[in-house]
């Protein structure tokens, strides 16, 4: 085991060592469904990367980028990936971030494995069960590591879709904080995207900053399709909203272009890293604007029995801060409980924010449901997750199947919130 502090007073590097029951993973469980395999190679280093705003930059890169290569599957395929360690000297993971992987393949190190080291390897293999937009990152000290430029992009397409779903152009746009360059796509500058007019297009938004990003679309409505790569039912056209991808977070849009003119999305929070879509004259800039929220947002699914069942655990986690720590219940992650709950179990966990920034909550190896928001049930689609966001005062109540058996981190997604003391356990009893 090897230890990497100093990080301040909570020496969190992910849980190196700290696992609190002292229960591990089991042995790789992915079950064969009969789609193909597909492998990667992926090797860490120091790099030297020149970026295109002129600063120079000592990243930690995968096949020598950052970010590293974008990985794309097809539901249902068995994932194999090969992960090298040339020299950092830190030790490092993968991380699938909103797959649901056996624990074993969850790259947390100190709990799901330990960190990779100099010379060393380690090979993950899980299936890629449900598509979507997710991401991987490094989990060994990820507040550090994810800066130097240890993540990605991981797509799984649906299995059916190219013949059957209109065809949608598609756009990846990754953000990522490398050193103190924000970058979309490892580029300082905005994304231009030749489209034509007419034609539809799906855009891919991943937030790998540790701050809330707004984002918002001049020149046509749009759709929200998917959060955190889920498909929403029957999302509306929006028009003139606002709409915050809290960090951890994805949000794919539907976009028609129009006619004439082309399309702007444009992150309000660094308008320099804006995106353009097609050609033709500039849109006129909505100015009133409401934050978009997805609590009335698509319609419910018919039948849903969910949301009257009797969850078997209930859980209450207030996320806040003390003197030098981000707490939650008003402890920094050693003194934390874990959640314990037994396998099958519906579990209910009440997130409650209790001061000390946005707090998107992040909860490993299963996708949770919302149910509510400030005491309110859901009025539209239903909304699944892995990253729930937190503003200011606002509570939610979230559901999730326990089927995913291990001992599995649930966090906040400001990694420095995280390394913090924002960080626990749940742990199959
Ligand atoms: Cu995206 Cu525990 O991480
Ligand atoms: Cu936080």
């Amino acid at each position: 085991a090897h230890h990497e502090h100093g990080l301040g007073s909570v020496s969190h590097t992910d849980l190196h060592d700290h696992s609190p029951t002292g229960v591990s993973c089991e042995a790789i469980t992915a079950k064969e469904t009969g789609g193909p395999t597909r492998s990667f190679d992926m090797t860490a280093a120091r790099t030297t990367l020149q970026l295109d705003n002129g600063q120079t930059v000592e990243a930690w890169t995968f096949n020598g980028s950052a970010p590293g290569p974008e990985l794309r599957v097809i539901e249902g395929d068995r994932v194999v990936v090969t992960l090298h360690n040339k020299d950092i000297k830190e030790g490092i993971t993968l991380h699938w971030h909103g797959i649901n992987v056996p624990c074993s393949q969850d790259g947390v190190a100190g709990v799901t494995q330990d960190a990779v080291h100099p010379g060393e390897q380690f090979t993950y293999t899980f299936i890629a069960s449900a598509p979507g937009t997710y991401w991987y990152h490094s989990h060994q000290m990820s507040s550090v590591q994810a800066k130097k430029g240890l993540l990605g992009s991981i797509i799984v397409e649906p299995r059916e879709s190219a013949a059957t779903l209109s065809p949608a152009k598609e756009v990846n746009a990754l953000y990522q904080r490398l050193d103190s360059s924000l970058l979309l796509n490892g580029s300082s500058k905005g994304l231009d995207v030749p489209a034509q007019a007419g034609e539809q297009v799906r855009l891919r938004l991943t937030n790998g900053d540790n701050e809330t990003m707004n984002f918002s679309v001049d020149g046509a409505p749009f759709q929200i399709i998917a959060m955190d790569g889920r498909d929403l039912h029957e999302p509306g056209l929006l028009k003139d909203v606002t709409v915050p991808v809290g960090a951890g977070g994805r949000y794919d849009l539907l976009i028609r272009l129009p006619e004439s003119g082309k399309v702007i999305v444009r992150n309000q929070s660094f308008e320099g890293l804006s995106m353009t879509l097609g050609s033709g004259s500039m849109p006129e800039r909505a100015d009133a604007r409401t934050m978009f929220s997805f609590a009335e947002y698509g319609t419910p699914q018919e039948g849903d029995p969910l949301p009257t069942l009797k969850p078997d655990r209930n859980f209450v986690l207030k996320l806040g801060q003390s003197l030098f720590v981000k707490t939650i219940n008003g402890h920094a992650f050693h003194e934390i409980p874990p959640m314990s709950v037994k396998e099958g179990e519906l579990v209910s966990i009440t997130l409650v924010h209790e001061g000390g920034g946005d707090h998107p909550f992040h909860i490993h190896g299963h996708t949770f449901r919302v149910m509510s928001r400030n005491g309110l049930p859901l009025k539209g689609s239903p909304i699944y997750l892995d990253t729930l966001l937190l503003k200011n005062g606002e509570s939610y109540e979230v559901q999730l199947k326990a089927d995913n058996p291990g001992l599995w981190m649930a966090h906040c997604h400001n990694l420095g919130h995280a390394s913090l003391g924002m960080t626990m356990m749940m742990n199959y009893e």
